[in-house]
């Protein structure tokens, strides 16, 4: 890695806040970083050229219709699936060049659990644990935490097939979290979670961002994008349709409509996505000014 074009800064030799007039700083604070990002399948462009960048500390929401992308992103930042063309860096690692690096940097908890059905639930996080160089003694340690964040101590000595789905969701984002990851990346965390197990979930993104990991999270719930997320982006046909705070997102819509009353996420999200409340509604809201 001797010459790295797209990193001009380091972001230990600068301190928070420290804007040098005329220097365009585009890599300090990002954690996640697309340009150009496409994907082929054999007869679908799932993504049409996405540019995306995530500043470190963020929590960053990723939402889209089913079929909108967001796997395939994920999949591509995360050395999981080839890149068709553009390019992306994650935690200042190339994905294409530097996978090993990345996989360093991250934790991932994919939409699909790839959980060993015949691991038990402690067995999984000890074993990840080692993987990432902990002794026996403290990789049991940390088993023991994480069973306890996310409220499986219970079920830590029963094999992983006799869980729930919920049960499932939840040791796999454990396991994002065995090596306290830079970025993690969450694809659906809380789809198919009960409200309890969902606001634990959320209780945890919280948490370990405050510890410093950026969150990289797609969802399904606006809800939750509403209330866990700096900043957000909405992809929709494989390219980003809409991006930035909730707050700005919202009163941009507001604006743009000349509505009375402040429009929520799920009206942004429709927006955004070419369908409106009334088509939804099958043409019966009237427009006050
Ligand atoms: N392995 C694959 N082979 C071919 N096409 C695929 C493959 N994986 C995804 N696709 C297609 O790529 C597009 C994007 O899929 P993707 O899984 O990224 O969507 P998504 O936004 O995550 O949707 P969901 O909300 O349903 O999870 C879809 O048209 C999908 O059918
Ligand atoms: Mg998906």
């Amino acid at each position: 890695m001797s010459s790295q074009p797209g990193r001009r800064l380091d972001s230990r030799t600068t301190d928070e806040g420290d804007d040098v007039a005329g220097v365009v700083e585009l890599d300090r604070h990002a954690a996640v970083e697309a340009q150009g990002l496409v994907k082929h399948y054999p007869g679908v462009e799932a993504v049409r050229g996405v540019d995306l960048r995530v500043q470190a500390g963020e929590v960053f929401g990723f939402l889209g219709p089913n079929g909108a992308g967001k796997s395939t992103t994920v999949r591509m930042l995360t050395t999981l699936l080839s890149i068709t063309e553009g390019s992306a860096r994650v935690a200042g690692h190339d994905v294409a060049r530097d996978p090993d690096a990345v996989r360093r940097a991250i934790g991932v908890a994919l939409q699909e659990a790839g959980l060993d059905p015949r691991q038990t639930g402690r067995e999984l996080l000890e074993l990840q644990a080692r993987l990432f160089g902990m002794s026996a003694q403290t990789a049991a340690g940390r088993a023991r935490e994480l069973l306890a964040l996310v409220e499986l101590e219970d079920a830590a000595d029963r094999r992983i097939k006799g869980y729930s789905g919920g049960m499932k969701r939840r040791l796999d984002l454990a396991s994002a979290l065995v090596h306290e990851p830079e970025v993690l990346f969450l694809d659906e965390p809380t789809t198919g979670l009960d409200p309890a197990s969902r606001l634990t979930v959320w209780d945890e993104v919280r948490r370990v961002n405050d510890r410093g990991t950026t969150v990289f999270l797609t969802t399904q719930y606006l809800e939750e994008a509403d209330q866990l997320c700096d900043r957000l982006a909405i992809i929709a046909g494989g390219r980003i349709v809409r991006e930035g705070t909730p707050a700005r997102l919202k009163a941009e819509l507001r604006e743009r409509r000349g509505l009375a009353a402040e429009p929520t996420l799920d009206d942004v999200f429709l927006d955004a996505t070419g369908r409106t409340r009334d088509r939804v509604a099958g043409d019966v809201q009237e427009v006050s000014a």
